[in-house]
């Protein structure tokens, strides 16, 4: 079981020695519950490992997996840097007390405007394109203006076609072929290139990938290297750590992973002369994805063909099993303790039949009334949470040292016109 989630004697479960029940009932269901220990933990198990190995190293938490702000002020307290992919991102992060100094800014079809905004932050631009180099040019005053670029290194990973961002079908970076002529180019521009990155993909448990795609973007760089005059500050070898979610998956040997990495990376780097720059990684999953559980109850138990449990969440509350198919582990917690015995789908209450958490799932007798949590739900949950079907965002509460703290009150139907404008004359 994921986070400090224990079953107790009565066959519930607390979490800090709070009852999970009692939570439900005082903020309501469906809520999302953040265990701050477990980031916290999350975060020093990945510094620790890597910088046993290879001292100048940086962790960029990729926002993008969870930016709910307190969730950030907890990584900006231990220390990360971030990974942001859009200027929404830049701000929030900012607001989160990230100084610009520990932001990188990696966006893909980036307009004018985003560019403009990111550079008045003085956020360091991770460039994706020639396109974005050429247009940046006309921006700034390229002269001895700090950029990098990512590059694609033909290799892709990930637990999902959409979530494989390297190889030939990937949108993402330049072409490796093409590094030393763009780091070439922006040097004629005046531009100071001082670092290289590279993404392969998302979810990723097999250290394989990772290992193949640090040999090529170091490859890359001691190519650039031979043939442009720069020096590199970082290589930046993006994010993608997997988490288990499934019973029989195991857990990413982290330690293991930062022997691997850092060994390859010490190695290149010295084979090609690059010195000893900076090692970031950008894990988001592997920092919160097991640090929150999805809290939603039975509403409906219909024996139809099959037999659903219908509760009060949908893809809306929780994307990732309708948009992947992927597997969130689901626990009854007021019943625990109970044997599993009965074999059910786990429905949400949005009108499309794609909406459910699970199928053929192996539960203990589910009653009409009994609260569920959907585990391993601290990344791409929230932050891909949607209004549809006019329901409602819900709310997200912080367990900390046996304390319960609320970080986002749950959206009330009023939420649901935000911005919206009627013209006067369709007013009634
Ligand atoms: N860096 C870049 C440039 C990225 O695009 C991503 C994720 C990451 C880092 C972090 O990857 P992570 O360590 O979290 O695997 N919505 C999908 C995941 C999409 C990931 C997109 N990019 C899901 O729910 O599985």
């Amino acid at each position: 079981m994921d986070l400090n989630l224990k079953v107790n004697e009565n066959g519930g479960m607390t979490i800090g020695n709070l009852d999970v029940g009692e939570i439900a009932d005082g903020y309501g269901t469906p809520l999302y519950l953040v265990d701050e220990e477990r980031i916290r933990n999350n975060y020093k198990r990945v510094f620790n490992a890597f910088t046993k190995y290879y001292e100048k190293f940086r962790i960029l938490y990729a926002c993008k997996a969870n930016t709910n702000l307190s969730v950030m002020r907890i990584l900006e307290e231990e220390g990360s840097s971030i990974d942001a992919v859009s200027p929404g991102e830049v701000y929030t992060s900012l607001k989160a007390g990230f100084t610009p100094e520990r932001i990188l800014f990696t966006g893909n079809n980036v307009k004018d405007d985003e560019l403009k905004f990111v550079d008045r932050q003085n956020v360091l631009i991770n460039l994706d394109s020639i396109s974005q180099l050429e247009r940046l040019a006309k921006i700034v005053d390229p002269e001895n203006y700090r950029i990098s670029f990512r590059v694609n290194p033909m290799v892709g990973a990930g637990h999902h076609e959409h979530c494989i961002t390297g190889g030939v079908m990937s949108k993402f970076g330049i072409k490796e072929e093409e590094a030393p002529n763009v780091y070439k180019k922006a040097v004629d521009l005046g531009f100071k290139p001082v670092g290289m990155h590279s993404h392969i993909g998302s979810g990723i448990l097999d250290p394989k990938p990772f290992k193949l795609a640090t040999n090529a973007l170091l490859d890359v760089a001691g190519n650039v290297a031979s043939k442009v005059d720069l020096d590199f500050e970082f290589l930046d070898l993006g994010g993608g750590l997997g988490i288990p979610y499934t019973p029989d998956e195991k857990l990413l040997d982290i330690d293991r992973f930062a022997e691997e990495i850092t060994g390859i990376f010490k190695t290149k780097t010295k084979e090609y002369g690059l010195g000893d720059p900076y090692l970031y990684i950008e894990p988001g999953r592997y920092l919160v994805g097991d640090a929150s559980v999805l809290l939603t109850r039975v509403n409906t138990i219909k024996n139809s063909y099959r037999k659903f449990v219908g509760v009060d969440a949908g893809f809306n509350t929780l994307l990732r099993p309708a948009m992947y198919g992927s597997y969130h582990h689901v626990v009854v917690v007021n019943r625990a303790r109970d044997e599993e015995v009965e074999r059910v789908d786990v429905a949400g209450n949005i009108c499309e039949s794609g909406d459910l958490f699970a199928r053929d799932r192996i539960l203990p007798k589910v009653e009409e009334g009994d609260l569920l949590a959907i585990l391993n739900a601290g990344a791409y949950s929230f932050s891909m949470a949607s209004q549809y079907n006019s329901r409602p965002r819900p709310a997200e509460v912080l367990v900390n040292n046996g304390k319960i703290e609320l970080i986002r009150e749950r959206e009330t139907y009023e939420d649901l016109f935000n911005g919206q404008i009627v013209p006067k004359r369709l007013q009634k």
